[in-house]
């Protein structure tokens, strides 16, 4: 058993049980041991891969939406350009990069804001994006709120806390962690008189059902929101999850590219579920934006020129690059891989027409 798994259970045996939230936001978040302050996971020889690690084509893609928004804004000359959760730092460099070949005046306006909780990643972004003097936070409240804001978020909500609630009979209740044996066990909290869910959301869950609900999410997304409705922007949105809300336990253990389970090693496996795009873009709405989507990574990647975009980069490839090429557009775009599963919404002012990708 390990330091934090020691921690949590020293905990539990002297408060009762914890709900769900608290022990992935433990796991993750724990300033000493949790798996985000301490890791820098994102990669071949981490945990997982993400899309900007595929192919440079997605970060340059993002990067060309965020600038069309800029224009579609009017081109401000001073603006909030943000990223959170930004991994590695790829996705921005290859935006940043695009950007400065294609849109004079897009770099000057912008002050990059990086959303990031941990240290190790922290360095490494510093290290990429130095040149663009980025300014770093731990929430997105802190970002300052002052100038239109373009913002981009990859698999990052997937990585944020969620509560969990189980039925019994026709009562929800909280789900909590307790201890078992050497390890963790799931354990039926207090009812919950009014899940945080739409009843149409819970209907034909059977007894034993899992329902879940990342608040979290949905205060950020309503921040995102209402910042957008006030200041003007635009923000981008991409992740795994489901294009209909629904009941269903999608948290899951990822470590060294396989999945395990979810109570093997606190804090030392990534811990997510998935997105519910529907109540994120109802948060967002609520905070006086307009959303659009859930639209496919597959769809919105071929509307905003995904295919040229590899078409050009293959005419300069060596036959090898061209081999690789053709297998990241296929884990980008095929549905038996990040085609269907991950999906894109975006946020901008309720007066602009429909952004790139989500037209129709
Ligand atoms: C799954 S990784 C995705 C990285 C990157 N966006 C990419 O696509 O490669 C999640 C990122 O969000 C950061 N992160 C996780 N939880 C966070 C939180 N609560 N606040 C800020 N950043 C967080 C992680 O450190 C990491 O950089």
């Amino acid at each position: 058993m390990n330091e934090l798994a020691r921690r949590i259970r020293a905990r539990i045996d002297t408060a009762g049980a914890m709900p769900v939230d608290a022990f992935i936001e433990t796991c993750l978040g724990d300033p000493d041991h949790g798996y985000y302050r301490t890791r820098a996971p994102v990669g071949g020889a981490g945990d997982f891969t993400t899309a900007p690690e595929i192919s440079q084509a997605f970060g340059e893609l993002v990067g060309v939406w965020l600038g069309d928004r800029w224009l579609a804004s009017g081109a401000p000359a001073a603006m909030r350009l943000v990223e959170l959760g930004p991994g590695l730092g790829t996705l921005m460099e290859d935006a940043l990069r695009a950007l400065a070949k294609t849109l004079p005046g897009f770099l000057e306006a912008a002050r990059l804001h990086l959303v990031e909780i941990s240290r190790p990643m922290r360095k490494m972004q510093g290290e990429r994006l130095g040149r663009h003097a980025p300014v770093f936070h731990d929430r997105f409240d802190d970002v300052p709120d002052d100038a239109p804001l373009f913002l981009v978020a990859n698999e990052f909500f997937d990585a944020l806390a969620v509560r969990q609630f189980v039925r019994r009979g026709p009562v929800w209740h909280e789900r909590m962690v307790t201890v078992a044996d050497d390890g963790f066990a799931f354990a039926d909290g207090p009812p919950v008189a009014v899940p945080p869910l739409a009843p149409a959301q819970l209907a034909d869950s059977p007894d034993g059902a899992v329902a879940e609900s990342c608040e979290r999410a949905l205060e950020i997304a309503g921040a995102i929101g209402a910042r957008l409705a006030r200041r003007g922007g635009a923000a981008c949105v991409i992740d795994y999850g489901t294009a209909r809300s629904g009941w269903g336990d999608t948290l899951q253990a990822v470590r060294a590219h396989r999945k395990v389970a979810v109570f093997e090693a606190p804090g030392e496996c990534d811990l997510t579920t998935h997105v519910d795009f529907p109540r994120l873009a109802d948060a967002a709405r609520r905070g006086g934006a307009a959303a659009f989507g859930p639209v496919t990574q597959a769809d919105f990647l071929r509307r905003i020129g995904i295919h040229a975009r590899f078409a050009t980069l293959a005419k300069v490839a060596a036959p090898e690059a061209r081999r690789r090429l053709e297998a990241a557009s296929r884990r980008l775009l095929d549905p038996a891989e990040m085609g269907t599963l991950f999906k894109v919404v975006a946020f901008q002012p309720a007066d602009l027409p429909p952004p790139p990708g989500f037209e129709g």
